[in-house]
C-alpha cells in the first residue's frame, strides 16, 4: 500500500468507517429479512470485498451467488446496454435476492440488473450498496441499503479499480488527477 501513496489524493472513508457502517447496514437486514433466507447476489468485480464484509456481519441464513456484467459498447461505460458474462448459478424462482453493490455511479448498471433479475421470478429483490454518488445519477434506482453518498469524484479502493488497479485498497480514497489525466 505503501508506494500507492503518490496517486492518492486523499482518504475519503477509513476502514474503520466502512466496517462501522456495515455493522449498521447488517443488523437493519437481519432485522428486516427474520424469519426468512437471502440470496445474496455480489456483482462482479467491485463488489467482492463489501460482499465479503457484509455477509459475514449477517446472521440471517443466507446463500452467495456471483454475476459478471459489461456495458456494451462505447469507451464510456456505463452507456445502459449491458451484457452479461456470467450469470447466476442459482434460479431464483421464490428467493428473496439482495444485490450487492460497491457503488452506484450513473445508475445504469443497477437499473438493467434489477429488471433482469426481477423478470425471474424472485419473492423479492432489493440493493445494497457500499457507495452512491447522488450527483452523477442518469436513473433513479430504488436502493434499500445505501453506507455512504459520496461526492461525484474518481474514487478507488475497497473493490473500486482504475484500469483494474487499487481493489486491494482496504479504504475509499480519490485518485490524484495525474494518474488518469495524462
Ligand atoms: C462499476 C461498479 C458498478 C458500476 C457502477 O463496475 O463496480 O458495478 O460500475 O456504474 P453505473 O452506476 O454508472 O452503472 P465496472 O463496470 O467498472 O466493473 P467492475 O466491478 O469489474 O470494476
Ligand atoms: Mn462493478
Ligand atoms: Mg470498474
Amino acid at each position: 500500500v505503501d508506494d500507492m501513496g503518490a496517486d492518492l489524493e486523499r482518504v475519503l472513508l477509513t476502514e474503520e468507517q466502512l466496517g462501522a457502517r456495515l455493522d449498521e447496514i447488517a443488523a437493519q437486514i437481519d432485522a428486516d429479512y427474520a424469519g426468512r433466507e437471502i440470496l445474496v447476489v455480489g456483482v462482479l468485480k467491485g463488489a467482492v470485498m463489501v460482499m465479503a464484509d457484509l455477509a459475514r456481519r449477517i446472521s440471517t441464513p443466507l446463500a452467495m451467488d456471483w454475476m459478471a456484467v459489461s456495458s456494451y459498447g462505447s469507451g464510456t461505460k456505463s452507456s445502459g446496454v449491458v451484457r452479461i458474462l456470467k450469470d447466476l448459478d442459482a434460479d431464483l424462482t421464490g428467493k428473496h435476492v439482495l444485490i450487492v453493490e460497491d457503488i452506484i455511479d450513473s445508475g445504469l448498471t443497477l437499473s438493467w440488473l434489477l429488471a433482469n433479475l426481477r423478470s425471474r421470478g424472485p419473492a423479492s429483490v432489493e440493493i445494497a450498496t457500499m457507495l452512491r454518488k447522488p450527483e452523477a445519477a442518469k436513473v433513479e434506482v430504488d436502493v434499500r441499503y445505501v453506507g455512504f453518498d459520496i461526492p461525484n469524484e474518481f474514487v478507488v479502493g475497497y473493490g473500486l479499480d482504475y484500469a483494474e488497479k487499487y481493489r486491494n485498497l482496504p479504504f475509499v480514497g480519490t485518485l490524484a488527477p495525474h494518474v488518469y489525466s495524462s
